[in-house]
């Protein structure tokens, strides 16, 4: 099979790193990719987002299968787009993909297929959105309605900052058009953990779960960014969990999909919190996790092509999918000034010692490589060290270990992932 992942990230990394060694492979490329991901595709130089062009290029190269990674393209309709032009892609339509790309559209899923979630209502109009804050009080959580870069969603401690949330959103229009309508919603308290489905439009099948950190800082402060570590098992979430969720949450979800004439094929992601009153939603995303990914494909025996083309035809009903029992940490290297004006390039040294760390793998999202071989930093997150032992501990160290073998003065890392599970 010819693939084309579509991407640049750490997870298409990932991607690309697991399909690589796939028996069924005979052509793997990526588009844009990045410098690593060089290493195991050929990168093509074409944007996420040039829909035309990818599906150009896949029908002159005669692509057996479009693997796209990030959101964007699937809420945009690569995949209708594609299939349109007769090239399998294993994603969400455009339609499936307002999972993500409409708060709104969610939490009508959500009450329609009776998911637990938290109790919300929608504004379109900012002075009737400030009266709810006034009358319900604080903690509240206020979230643009729309795609805003991971940005969109204030939890407030206090009415004046739920207020201030309203007035950036409605009226200044921080995130344009997204921000038009706001979901204002429950303030959920509990652990927050990633739930993972690969789904075909009537059956899903458990690809694992991992938590994230989404805070730049130890601790969990500073601000929101797209995630800089997450570890898998998570121990406040055990396999019986895992199963509960997948018939509360996932399969409810694509039952009222495919009931609304909209079948969820592709990676559904579901993000939960935890509560005293058991797991509830926060949200779907349409695709894998970044850098949720990387620590799910660390622990998968299965080959994920066929997998994934089984997803993508309808037969996943007799699939079965086989992991390793091993624990997996990975650490987000950023550049200095990330999340808010991330500085560009500075020299990384030392990714060969890192990456011989026994049971490490470090995969490239933000670089970019010299004609003399040397690799830049190119953006906010940099590189994702991943490292499986047979514990979080291990792992830990492990992944840790490899950090320190890079050396790269103007990146930097949290040096706390994982230690909730330990
Ligand atoms: P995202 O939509 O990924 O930017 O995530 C926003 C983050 O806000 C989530 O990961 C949660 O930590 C938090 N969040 C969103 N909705 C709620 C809620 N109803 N209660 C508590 N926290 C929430
Ligand atoms: N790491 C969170 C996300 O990919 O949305």
């Amino acid at each position: 099979m010819k693939v084309l992942v579509v991407g640049s990230g750490g997870r298409e990394h990932a991607l690309c790193w697991a399909l690589a060694g796939s028996p069924l492979l005979t052509k793997l490329y990526c588009a844009p990719g990045n410098p690593g991901i060089a290493t195991v595709a050929e990168c093509v130089n074409i944007g996420a987002l040039d829909i035309p062009t990818l599906v150009g290029f896949a029908q002159d190269n005669a692509i057996d299968l479009v693997v796209p990674g990030p959101e964007a393209p699937l809420v945009a309709g690569i995949t209708d787009a594609m299939e349109a032009g007769g090239i399998p892609c294993c994603g969400p339509s455009r339609a499936a993909a307002q999972l993500e790309g409409s708060k709104t559209f969610t939490k009508e899923i959500a009450d329609a297929a009776g998911i637990p979630t938290a109790l919300w209502e929608r504004f379109e109009d900012a002075d009737a959105a400030r009266q709810f804050v006034r009358r319900r009080g604080a903690p509240v959580v206020v979230k643009a309605d729309g795609l805003a870069a991971g940005k969109g969603v204030v939890v407030a401690a206090t009415e004046d900052e739920a207020l201030a949330a309203i007035d950036a959103m409605m009226d200044r229009k921080v995130f344009g058009d997204s921000g038009a309508a706001v979901v204002i919603e429950e303030c959920l308290v509990g652990e927050e953990v990633s739930l993972f489905a690969l789904c075909d439009g009537e059956d899903a099948l458990l690809l694992g779960s991992a938590q994230d950190h989404k805070r730049v800082g130890d601790g969990d402060t500073g601000p929101n960014t797209g995630g800089m570590g997450a570890y898998t098992p998570v121990p406040s979430f055990p396999a019986d969990l895992e199963h509960a969720c997948m018939d509360k949450v996932i399969r409810p979800a694509l039952k009222e999909m495919a009931r609304k004439g909209m079948p969820f094929r592709g990676i559904l992601f579901a993000g939960l919190m935890l509560t005293e009153e058991g797991a509830k939603l926060i949200e779907f995303n349409v695709r894998f996790g970044d850098p949720e990914c990387q620590v799910l494909l660390a622990r998968m025996k299965s080959d994920l092509l066929p997998a994934l083309q089984a997803a993508c035809d309808g037969e996943l009903r007799d699939f079965d999918l086989r992991w390793n029992d091993l624990a997996s940490v990975a650490v987000v290297m950023a550049a200095r000034g990330y999340p808010e004006a991330p500085q560009r390039g500075s020299v990384i040294r030392g990714l060969d010692a890192a990456a011989s760390v026994p049971g490490v793998s470090v995969f490239h999202a933000g670089t970019e490589a010299k004609p003399d071989g040397s690799i830049l930093a190119a953006g906010g997150r940099v590189l994702t060290v991943c490292a499986t032992a047979p514990d979080i501990k291990g792992a830990r160290d492990a992944a840790y270990a490899a950090v320190d073998a890079i050396v790269w003065p103007d990146g930097f890392c949290r040096r706390d992932i994982g230690a909730r599970a330990l």
